[in-house]
C-alpha cells in the first residue's frame, strides 16, 4: 500500500512491528474511552468553510517560546518509541529538524540524548520524568543543559501508569518469566525484518536516559512495572519549582486537564503548558483535551502558551486546536507510526502529509497565516 494518511501509517507499522510494541503505542488505558473521546471530540470540532478569499499563498509557520517553526506541530515524547525503528529517535529527529518541526525526547527513548545530538547540529527538546531518584533527574536537566536543549518538557500526569490491558495481554508488563519471554520472542519472531533491523542489528535496546538507573537493557519484561515502581508519585507542585530551579530555559508542563492546574502550573513557573490526557493512556474516563482546551484558555487568559495534544491524525486537526486557542501540537502516534513503517523517511512523509493538509485546511477556511 502506499502511504497517504496517518492512518495508512498505522496498517503498515502494525503490519512491521511486534504486537507488543505496537499495541503499546497504539493502546489506551481500561476501556480506551478517553482515547476515543480525543479523535471523537477532535473530528466534532466544524471547521468554517470560506469562499473567494486570496489563498495563493499560505503561511503555516509559527513561533513558539521564541522559536519559529514550519508549522505547529511538535513530535511528542513517546516512551520506547525509538524502537519502532533501528535507533529510531535518532531518525526521528533527522526528519523533524529536516522539516523545521521541534521534537521532545523522551525521559525512556531507547536512544539518550547524547546519541540522538552526536555530530552536531541543533538538540531536541528533552522530557522529564520524576523519578524516586532526585539525582538522576538533575543529571538529565544538567545533561539537557549541557547539550543545549531548547526546551525542557515536564510531564506530569503519570504518577502510576493507567492500567493498560493491552500490555498485559502482549506481556509487555507483568510477564517476567519465561512464559511471558517466550510470548514476547513469539511476537519478534513474527515481524522478521523488525527483529533483523531493530533486535539483530539495531541494539542495544536499552533506555539510553536511564542507563545508569536501569543498566544496558530496557526492562521489556515488566515495562509499565517498571514505570510504577520508579516513578515518584510522591511529587507535588514543588516539584516543578524543584525543577523551574535548575531549568533555565523555556519550561513547558506536560498533562494538564483541569484550568486549577493550568493556573497553578503558572503559578509555579511553568513558560508554557501540554493540555493533554497523555493520549488516553492515564485516567479513563477523562474529558477530551480538546474540550478541556477552552476553560483553560480563558483560565490562563494569554499569560503563557497553551500546547494540545491527543488525537491529532491530520492536518485538519492541527488547524482545529489551533482554531481554539492552541499554540501548537503534539503528536505522538503519528510519528511512531510512521517511524515503524517507514524509518526518517517515514516520518518525513507524515510531516510533509501534515503540512500540505493544514495548507489546504487554511485556505478553505479562507486563511492565509496562523500568526
Ligand atoms: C508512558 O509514557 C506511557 O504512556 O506509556
Amino acid at each position: 500500500m502506499k502511504p497517504a494518511s496517518v492512518a495508512d501509517y498505522r496498517a503498515l507499522s502494525r503490519a512491521r512491528v511486534p504486537r507488543f510494541l505496537f499495541d503499546y503505542t497504539d493502546g489506551g488505558s481500561y476501556g480506551e474511552v478517553t482515547l476515543a473521546r480525543n479523535l471523537a471530540d477532535l473530528a466534532a470540532v466544524p471547521l468554517d468553510q470560506r469562499v473567494l478569499v486570496d489563498v495563493a499563498r499560505i503561511d503555516t509557520r509559527v513561533t513558539v517560546l521564541g522559536q519559529q517553526m514550519a508549522m505547529p506541530v511538535i513530535l511528542a515524547p513517546v516512551g520506547l518509541g525509538g524502537l519502532h525503528a533501528r535507533r529510531g529517535e535518532v531518525q526521528a529527529w533527522r526528519a523533524a529538524r529536516a522539516a523545521g518541526v521541534a521534537m521532545a525526547l523522551s525521559t525512556v527513548s531507547v536512544c539518550s540524548l547524547a546519541e540522538v545530538t552526536a555530530g552536531g547540529g541543533a538538540p531536541p527538546w528533552f522530557q522529564l520524568y520524576l523519578v524516586k531518584d532526585r539525582g538522576a533527574n538533575a543529571a538529565m536537566i544538567a545533561q539537557a543543559r549541557e547539550q543545549g536543549c531548547p526546551a525542557l518538557v515536564l510531564t506530569v500526569d503519570l504518577p502510576t501508569p493507567g492500567a493498560r490491558y493491552r500490555d498485559v495481554r502482549s506481556s509487555l508488563t507483568g510477564a517476567p518469566g519465561l512464559a511471558g519471554q517466550l510470548h514476547r520472542a513469539a511476537q519478534v519472531l513474527a515481524r522478521p525484518r523488525w527483529a533483523l533491523d531493530v533486535g539483530l542489528r539495531g541494539g542495544p535496546v536499552a533506555m539510553g536516559n536511564l542507563t545508569q538507573l536501569v543498566g544496558a537493557k530496557a526492562p521489556l519484561s515488566d515495562y509499565l512495572g517498571w514505570i510504577s515502581r520508579n516513578f515518584d508519585a510522591s511529587a507535588g507542585w514543588d516539584a516543578l519549582a524543584w525543577v523551574r530551579a535548575q531549568w533555565p530555559g523555556p519550561l513547558i508542563v506536560k498533562g494538564i486537564l483541569h484550568p486549577e492546574d493550568a493556573a497553578l502550573a503558572f503559578r509555579h513557573g511553568a513558560d508554557a503548558i501540554v493540555v493533554s490526557n497523555h493520549g488516553g493512556r492515564q485516567l479513563d474516563g477523562a474529558m477530551s483535551a480538546v474540550r478541556a482546551l477552552p476553560a483553560i484558555m480563558d483560565r490562563l487568559s494569554g499569560a503563557i502558551p497553551v500546547l494540545a495534544d491527543g488525537g491529532v491524525r491530520s492536518g485538519l486537526d492541527v488547524l482545529r486546536y489551533h482554531s481554539l486557542g492552541a499554540a501548537a501540537v503534539m503528536i505522538g502516534r503519528p510519528w511512531v507510526w510512521a517511524l515503524g513503517a517507514a524509518g526518517e523517511a517515514g516520518v518525513a512523509h507524515v510531516l510533509a502529509l501534515l503540512r500540505a493538509e493544514l495548507a489546504a485546511a487554511m485556505a478553505l477556511t479562507g486563511r492565509t497565516r496562523l500568526a
